[in-house]
């Protein structure tokens, strides 16, 4: 990733699937001065996404596009990211695996939040087969995307204790606050 000089900010687009804490979060700190980013554009793959709210809220552009068929979904996306002068790429609880046709292009420039310590439990319903397995801590990882499922370098990680009384549910709680507090950093990481 191209060093930051100056005040400029590095145009970001953050997709979506689901609630958007993580996006409300992301761009809440890309407000502050020392934050190099800025959120230009929302993707998501459904209209039922309801972190599509804070497009209205913060006055960003979203697309909606559906990656079904994602050889069409590809050329769209990077259509819109282009006219956006888009240079780096946040997945924010895309609950979509990117074509490695569309990581290529934006090779080193798309990162993503897991919520398990990575390489442990990659996919799906991490926080139940962290508790099923006596796991006694869980945590977060934000890391680089390659075509293959959570498994590119990782850039920060942050760990919270499993307690005995902890469901998925309240594991999952858990862990986004700690999100909430990696991901900004993770960015200014790869980007200072
Ligand atoms: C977050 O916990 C994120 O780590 C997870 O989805 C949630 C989205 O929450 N992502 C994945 O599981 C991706 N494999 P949000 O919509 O409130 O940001």
């Amino acid at each position: 990733m191209k060093k930051l000089t100056g005040p400029k900010k590095i145009k970001t687009a953050v997709f979506i699937s689901g609630k958007g804490s993580n996006l409300n979060n992301l761009i809440k700190f890309s407000k502050f001065k020392n934050y190099p980013y800025s959120v230009d554009l929302i993707i998501s793959n459904t209209n039922k996404a309801k972190g599509l709210k804070y497009s209205k809220k913060y006055g960003i552009e979203k697309k909606i596009i559906s990656y079904d068929k994602k050889v069409k979904s590809d050329k769209k996306i990077l259509y819109f990211l282009k006219q956006k002068k888009i240079k780096l790429i946040c997945l924010a609880g895309f609950m979509k695996i990117l074509s490695s046709n569309f990581v290529k292009k934006f090779k080193g420039n798309i990162i993503n939040i897991h919520p398990s310590l990575l390489p442990k439990y990659k996919g799906l319903n991490s926080h139940i087969r962290a508790i099923k397995n006596g796991e006694k801590f869980s945590g977060c990882s934000v890391h680089h995307v390659t075509s293959k499922l959570d498994s590119g370098k990782i850039i920060l990680q942050k760990k919270v204790k499993i307690s005995k009384k902890d469901t998925a549910f309240s594991l999952a709680k858990k862990v986004l606050k700690i999100e909430h507090l990696i991901y900004p950093a993770a960015i200014k990481k790869i980007l200072n």
